[in-house]
């Protein structure tokens, strides 16, 4: 999967750019304020039909406009172009294209343009509450298994009929009870997918990990299916009924899920420092672009927001070794042309974007090296 164009306008300080083609390593380089993080987060709204730098659409148009609108084609190798186009109102609408014609739902978007961002806001991966954890663990599963979104919307219409069933008199019983059965059905499925998908992960995170911090100490990836995993979704929904009428709202299921990694035996969230959580985060999102590509023969793209901060130089090479390793294309930012110079030295398909002021040039493209003794033998 690659992004093969892309065209912005009015996204935050860019009013236009027209960017005609891209390389696999993508660099966006430019002085603070210049529009960098902004390139990126108009390949989010493309992918996802929104910003991942929060949700309000007044922040992300140009002060002074009513809309942004950003329009790309994704393929897969040897694969059909697919257009794509998003465009955002200050009125909160959305609207979505797919080869022209409207669609529905932006899983179609997330379905042609699979994104993994790499940025400041990944902390909440580890330091945050369980939804960002839930959502990486979904993002993963919808990609690999194509049952699964049916699956959760099955789920999520059934929960919301059983907490208002819930919240009624006794006479809903018997509609309460049909909800229950339908939900603890649908609850199983979910997490056998997860339970499915998490099997696969948990190795690939841990040997990534063994490349990026190998020091570190006994590493374990764990997933809490969101009951007790002694008991069947439909006997932990039976034992929690009288609390959860009490409550109003179902309390146990695939909702309360959540990811957990353990270093030698405690969260890591408490003991990593800020460098060492920012390593196990990008071995989580490697990981799951490496099980997307042996699962589902698909590639994520990343787009990798201000690497260099919390890394030494070496373990900043290290992840974009595995940028590279992954064969994925990449979208990464830097202040100064040369930053990156050390760790993409060896890349062979790379292009230069500079951005100044919200205007975007191409400064090279393809087969060119970063390596200064290749550049100076040409
Ligand atoms: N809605 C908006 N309309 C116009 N300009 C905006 C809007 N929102 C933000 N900006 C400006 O857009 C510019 C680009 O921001 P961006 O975050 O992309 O910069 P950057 O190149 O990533 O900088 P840094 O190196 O500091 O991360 C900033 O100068 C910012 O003030
Ligand atoms: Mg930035």
């Amino acid at each position: 999967m690659a992004l093969q164009q892309l065209n912005i306008h009015r996204v935050r300080n860019i009013q236009a750019a027209s960017l005609p083609r891209f390389a696999r390593i993508n660099v966006c380089f430019g002085e603070n304020g210049s529009g960098k993080t902004s390139i990126l987060e108009a390949i989010h709204l493309l992918g996802m039909a929104r910003s991942f730098r929060g949700t309000s659409a007044r922040t992300l148009i140009t002060h002074g406009h009513p809309d942004c609108i950003v329009q790309g084609a994704v393929a897969r190798s040897g694969g059909a172009r697919k257009l794509l186009g998003v465009q955002r109102l200050l009125n909160g609408e959305v609207s979505l294209r797919v080869q022209g014609a409207p669609a529905r739902a932006v899983s179609e978007l997330v379905d042609h343009l699979p994104l993994q961002v790499i940025n400041a806001d990944s902390f909440a991966l580890l330091t945050g509450s369980p939804p960002a954890r839930r959502q990486y663990l979904n993002w993963g599963v919808f990609h690999v298994e194509h049952r699964f979104f049916p699956e959760w919307q099955r789920f999520q219409r059934c929960i919301k009929q059983r907490n208002s069933g819930l919240r009624r008199d006794r006479l809903a019983d018997r509609e309460l009870s049909v909800w229950t059965r339908e939900l603890a059905e649908s609850g199983q499925r979910l997490n056998s997918y997860r339970q499915a998908y998490f099997a696969d992960l948990a190795p690939l995170f841990r040997s990534l990990m063994d490349r990026l911090l190998p020091q570190l100490g006994e590493l374990e990836l764990r997933l809490r299916q969101g009951w007790d995993k002694r008991l069947s979704y439909g006997e932990a929904l039976a034992a929690t009924l009288a609390s959860d009428r009490e409550k109003g709202f179902t309390q146990v299921g695939p909702q309360r899920a959540d990811l957990k990694v353990v270093i030698d035996g405690r969260a890591a969230e408490d003991v990593l420092s800020r460098g060492q959580q920012k390593l196990v985060i990008c071995g989580l999102k490697l990981a799951q672009g490496q099980l997307m590509q042996d699962r589902a023969q698909k590639q994520c793209i990343y787009l990798v927001d201000d690497l260099p901060s919390e890394l030494d130089a070496q373990h900043n090479r290290r992840v974009c070794e595995e940028l590279d390793r992954l064969g994925a294309q990449v979208f990464i930012t830097c202040v100064a042309q040369d930053d990156l110079a050390d760790q993409w030295s060896q890349a062979q398909d790379l292009a230069m974007f500079h951005v100044e002021h919200g205007e975007v040039t191409e400064q090279s493209f393809g087969e060119t090296s970063l390596d200064p003794a290749a550049a100076g033998a040409k």
